[in-house]
C-alpha cells in the first residue's frame, strides 16, 4: 500500500442504478464547463489578431508591427495585452466567493442558471463593444459567469451521482471544459477567414452560443438532493433522490439517512468559512488550496493561452501555429476519456502519479529541443520541419498527462472530500485559488518566458515533480467511497489522522458548533 494509501474496511456500498435521471441531470450540469473552456481557449487567438489589436490596443499593435527585434522570447511581452486575457480570471475569483453564500442558501441548480445569464451578457457586450471600457466590462462578467458555474457544477455533479461513478460523472465537466477550448480553438482559426476585421467580434459573440445552451439545460434541471436538504425541503430532496437513483423509499433508505444527517450536522454551522478553519477541516483545507495552486503549476495553460505564439515564437507560420493549436485541443479531449474511464477504476492516485511522470519527462525535453536551438539569446533561425514536428509531439504528450491527471481530478478531488457543512466554503477557495493562479499563469508567463527562456520548461517540471510527491504522501484514495462517508479516509490516513476527532469528539464537536 502507498503512503496516501487506504484501507477499504467497512465502506459503504449503497445501491444505486445509472438511470438516465442521473445520465441526464450530470450531463445538462457538467455544460456549465463549455464555458469556462471556451474562454480559457478564446482569448489566446483573439489576442494575436491585428484588427483587433489595432481598434484596443494601438500602442501594442504599432510596437508589434515596429518590432525589429530578434529576441523570440521576449518578441510578445506585453502587461497591458496579458490584462486583457487575466483579468476575467480576478473577475472569478471574487465572483466563487459570493457564489458560496448563493449555491449554499439558493441551491446548485439556480447558480448554474444564474451564472449563464450573467455569462450571456458578457459575451454579447463583448461582441458589440465599441471601446475598452465596454470590452472590460464584458470580461468582468464573463469573469463572474466562468465563477458562479466552477462554484456549483462539480458540486452538483459530485452529489448527484451515484458513488462508484462519481469519478466519471464529474469528469464530464472537464470534458466539457476541453470541448469548449477545442471549440474556441477551432472558431479563431475560422473567423479570419469568414469574417475578416471583424472576426473578432464572432469569436467573442461565440460565447453566447454555451451560455445559453447552459440556461437551458439549468431550467430542465432538478437540484440534488443535498442540496434541496440543505434549503430545508425533506419531501422534494426524497423524491429527486429516488429518481435519480431509480429505487424505492425502502431501497434509498440507508443513503438517504445518512444525506439527512449530514445536513442536519451542516445546518447548525451558522458560519462554514470560520468553520473551516478549524484543526479537524486541516487536511481538507490544504487540500482545497494544494490541487488548484498545483494543477496551474503544472505550466498547461502556457500551451492554452499562448500555444499560437510559443509555436509563432521557435518559427512557426501563424495559420501552421494556430492548426497546431487545434491538434492539442483534439489530444485533450481524447485524453480527458482515458480519466472518465481510469477514475473510478485505477483510482485517483495513480492517474495524478502516472500523469506527473510523464508531464515531468516531456517537459525536461522541451527544454532540451528549445534550449539546443535558440540557446539563451533567442536568436531567430530556420527550425527543420522534423524538428518542429517533435517539439509539437512532445506538447502533445504533455497535454495528454496533463489532461487524464491534474485537469480533471483538479476539479474532482477538491469537489468531493468535504463534509456538506463546509462543501460551499471549501469549493469557494478552491475556485478562487485556481482563478488567482490562472490569472497569474496568463499575466506573467510572456515575461517569464522572456527571463527565463528555455529553463521556463524546467521551472514547471520541478513543480511537477513537488507535487507528485505531495500526492504520493499526503492524498488518500477517494475512489469509491460514498460522498458523505469521506472523513474515514483522513482517520485512516498515516499523516491526516492526527487531525482528526474521534467518535466522541466528534459529538462534542457538534454539541458546541459555531
Ligand atoms: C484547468 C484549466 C485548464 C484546462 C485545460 C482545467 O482543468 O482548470 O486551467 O486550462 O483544464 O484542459
Amino acid at each position: 500500500m502507498g503512503a496516501g494509501g487506504f484501507v477499504a474496511g467497512d465502506v459503504k456500498n449503497y445501491p444505486g442504478k445509472v438511470t438516465r435521471h442521473v445520465v441526464n441531470a450530470c450531463v445538462l450540469g457538467a455544460m456549465g464547463g463549455l464555458i469556462f473552456g471556451y474562454d480559457l481557449g478564446i482569448s489566446g487567438g483573439v489576442t494575436s489578431m491585428a484588427p483587433f489589436l489595432n481598434k484596443f490596443f494601438p500602442d501594442v499593435y504599432r510596437k508589434e508591427a515596429l518590432d525589429t527585434s530578434t529576441n523570440q522570447y521576449c518578441k510578445f511581452n506585453d502587461m497591458g495585452l496579458t490584462l486583457f486575457t487575466s483579468s476575467l480570471y480576478l473577475a472569478a475569483l471574487i465572483a466563487s466567493f459570493g457564489a458560496s453564500y448563493i449555491t449554499r442558501t439558493w441551491g446548485r441548480k439556480r447558480t448554474m442558471l444564474l451564472g449563464g445569464i450573467i455569462f450571456f451578457i458578457g459575451a454579447a457586450l463583448n461582441a458589440g463593444a465599441v471601446d475598452l471600457s465596454m470590452l472590460i466590462a464584458g470580461r468582468i462578467l464573463l469573469g463572474v459567469g466562468v465563477g458562479f458555474s466552477t462554484q456549483s457544477v462539480p458540486l452538483y455533479v459530485s452529489e448527484m451521482a451515484p458513488q462508484k461513478h462519481r469519478g466519471a460523472f464529474n469528469i464530464v465537466f472537464q470534458l466539457a471544459i476541453t470541448i469548449g477550448i477545442f471549440i474556441a480553438n477551432l472558431v479563431n482559426y475560422l473567423t479570419p477567414k469568414i469574417a475578416g476585421n471583424q472576426a473578432w467580434r464572432y469569436s467573442l459573440g461565440g460565447a453566447t452560443i454555451p451560455a445559453a445552451l447552459i440556461c437551458l439545460s439549468a431550467l430542465k434541471l432538478d437540484d440534488t438532493p443535498n442540496s434541496l436538504l440543505e434549503q430545508g425541503k425533506a419531501e422534494k430532496a426524497r423524491e429527486i433522490h429516488r429518481k435519480i437513483r431509480g429505487l424505492n423509499d425502502k431501497e434509498i433508505e440507508a443513503e438517504f439517512q445518512d444525506l439527512v444527517t449530514a445536513s442536519e450536522a451542516a445546518k447548525q454551522v451558522e458560519h462554514p468559512w470560520t468553520r473551516i478553519l478549524k484543526r479537524q477541516y486541516r487536511p481538507q483545507l490544504t487540500m482545497a488550496v494544494a490541487i488548484p495552486f498545483f494543477q496551474q503549476l503544472t505550466g498547461m495553460n502556457v500551451v492554452m493561452f499562448y500555444a499560437p505564439v510559443l509555436l509563432q515564437s521557435i518559427g512557426f507560420e501563424n495559420n501552421a501555429s494556430l492548426l497546431s493549436t487545434v491538434i492539442t485541443g483534439a489530444v485533450n479531449i481524447l485524453a480527458t476519456g482515458v480519466s472518465i474511464y481510469g477514475s473510478d477504476k485505477s483510482g485517483r492516485r495513480s492517474l495524478f502519479l502516472s500523469g506527473g511522470a510523464v508531464m515531468f519527462v516531456f517537459q525536461v525535453a522541451l527544454a532540451v529541443l528549445i534550449g539546443s536551438k535558440f540557446g539563451t539569446s533567442g536568436d531567430v533561425i530556420e527550425l527543420p520541419k522534423w524538428y518542429a514536428g517533435i517539439v509539437v509531439a512532445c506538447i502533445c504528450i504533455f497535454v495528454s498527462a496533463f489532461a487524464w491527471s491534474w485537469g480533471p481530478l483538479g476539479w474532482l478531488v477538491p469537489s468531493e472530500i468535504f463534509p456538506l457543512e463546509i462543501r460551499s466554503a471549501g469549493q469557494s477557495i478552491t475556485v478562487a485559488v485556481n482563478m488567482l493562479f490562472t490569472f497569474f499563469i496568463a499575466q506573467l508567463f510572456l515575461a517569464m518566458l522572456c527571463h527565463f527562456k528555455f529553463g521556463l520548461f524546467i521551472f514547471f517540471a520541478i513543480f511537477v515533480a513537488i507535487m507528485s510527491t505531495f500526492i504520493f504522501f499526503f492524498l488518500p484514495e477517494t475512489m469509491n467511497i460514498p460522498i458523505e462517508e469521506m472523513s474515514r479516509v483522513w482517520k485512516q490516513h498515516w499523516y491526516w489522522r492526527r487531525f482528526m476527532l474521534d467518535e466522541d469528539d466528534d459529538r462534542r464537536a457538534s454539541d458546541l458548533m459555531v
